[in-house]
């Protein structure tokens, strides 16, 4: 499979490693908007100058290609992928599916008329330890979960885009953890009340630190603290996770994922005081491939082969509106119900 990639900056690192690695798929060409970037990458990545363009429209008229793979700033998504669509080629594109709702419809729309895939990049899911959390749920082991905590922790300086926009925080990295919410739960947000709010000392100009309280539609409560300009004490960027099930507890930290249940206690001796199994550490699941590495894999066999991918953008438009309808419980202090 012949791929061009859109936005070679940045995330693009990633994509072009994957791409490299990958036995299965090559590039066409590129398109980079920045003089100073593509100069960069050819040198460190011996790319070919000829096959760099300034648009999309620009690439497709001089190489064939078979899909395209969007790695730019979310603003430019709906324009990358609606263009790629509709000249029949299949898109990946890298998470918030767009900038904001209105964009992000525009593009399952598209993907709805043309019938062309869109594939997005939530790749936190295609990681062991997510898979292992899926696992243990699915299991059955400790019943059904009632609730949910995740606690995420970080203060990277990225410069950028990310510094400007309104909502850093949960428009570009709680939808990971949002987006977990959903393939870990099987549910979708119908309700949910948050609240955000900028450290003293933050160095993003939108809210770096955000509350939610979350409803979804199974019955499941979730709640989700976290910052981007916490000082120390840093969690994973997958965040630390607790599940509450009927029959134990999943604890999820630093990577690390624990479960305490009530396997090993008598039934009559179960409502007693610390009455329950010792902790044991469930080693996590090996994945031939994970997160970019996977979505490519799984991209390429969809394109190639007919295959489905996990993460369409007709199914990405609820971690769409779990991200927004948090956005906007924000901003009116009122509970959103989807
Ligand atoms: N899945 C993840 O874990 C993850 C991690 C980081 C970033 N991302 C996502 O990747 C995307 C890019 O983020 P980034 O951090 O690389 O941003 P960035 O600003 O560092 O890089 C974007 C690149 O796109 C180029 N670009 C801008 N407009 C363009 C256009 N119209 N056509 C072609 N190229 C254009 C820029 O010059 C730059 O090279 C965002 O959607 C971001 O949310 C995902």
């Amino acid at each position: 499979m012949k791929v061009i990639q859109a936005g070679i900056g940045g995330m693009g690192n990633t994509w072009l490693n994957a791409v490299k690695r990958s036995d299965a798929v090559d590039f066409a060409g590129f398109v980079e908007v920045s003089d100073d970037i593509a100069r960069a990458q050819t040198d460190a990545y011996n790319l070919d100058p000829a096959r760099i363009f300034q648009s999309l429209p620009q690439a497709l008229e001089a190489v064939e290609a078979d899909a395209v793979i969007n790695v730019t700033p979310p603003q430019i998504h709906r324009e990358i992928c609606v263009s790629a669509m509709e000249a029949g080629l299949p898109v990946l594109t890298e998470k918030p599916l767009a900038g904001n709702l209105e964009d992000a419809r525009a593009i399952v729309s598209a993907a709805n008329a043309t019938g062309v895939l869109c594939s997005v990049a939530q790749n936190y899911r295609y990681r062991p330890l997510t898979h292992t959390i899926k696992a243990i749920l699915a299991s059955g082991e400790l019943g059904a979960a009632a609730a949910v905590r995740a606690e995420f922790y970080r203060g990277p300086h990225f410069g950028g885009f990310r510094e400007e926009m309104p909502h850093p925080l949960i428009i570009d990295m709680s939808i990971h953890h949002f987006d977990m919410m959903r393939f870990l739960l099987g549910s979708d947000a119908i309700s949910i009340t948050a609240r955000s709010w900028n450290p003293p000392w933050s160095w993003f100009d939108g809210d770096a630190s955000a509350a939610a309280v979350i409803e979804f539609a199974n019955g499941v409560q979730a709640s989700y603290i976290g910052s981007w300009c916490s000082q120390a004490f840093e969690t994973s960027w997958n965040a630390d996770w607790r599940f509450e099930c009927e029959r134990g507890v999943i604890l999820v930290e630093d990577d690390r994922v624990y479960v305490q249940g009530l396997l090993g206690v008598d039934a009559d001796a179960r409502g007693a005081a610390g009455a329950h199994d010792d902790k044991r550490e469930i080693p996590l699941i090996g994945m031939e491939r994970e997160s970019q590495d996977y979505l490519l894999h799984e991209f390429c066999e969809a394109v190639t082969q007919g295959k489905s991918v996990g993460t369409t953008a007709q199914d990405n438009i609820h971690t769409m509106e779990f991200v927004f309808g948090v956005v906007e419980a924000c901003d009116s202090g009122k509970t959103v119900r989807l």
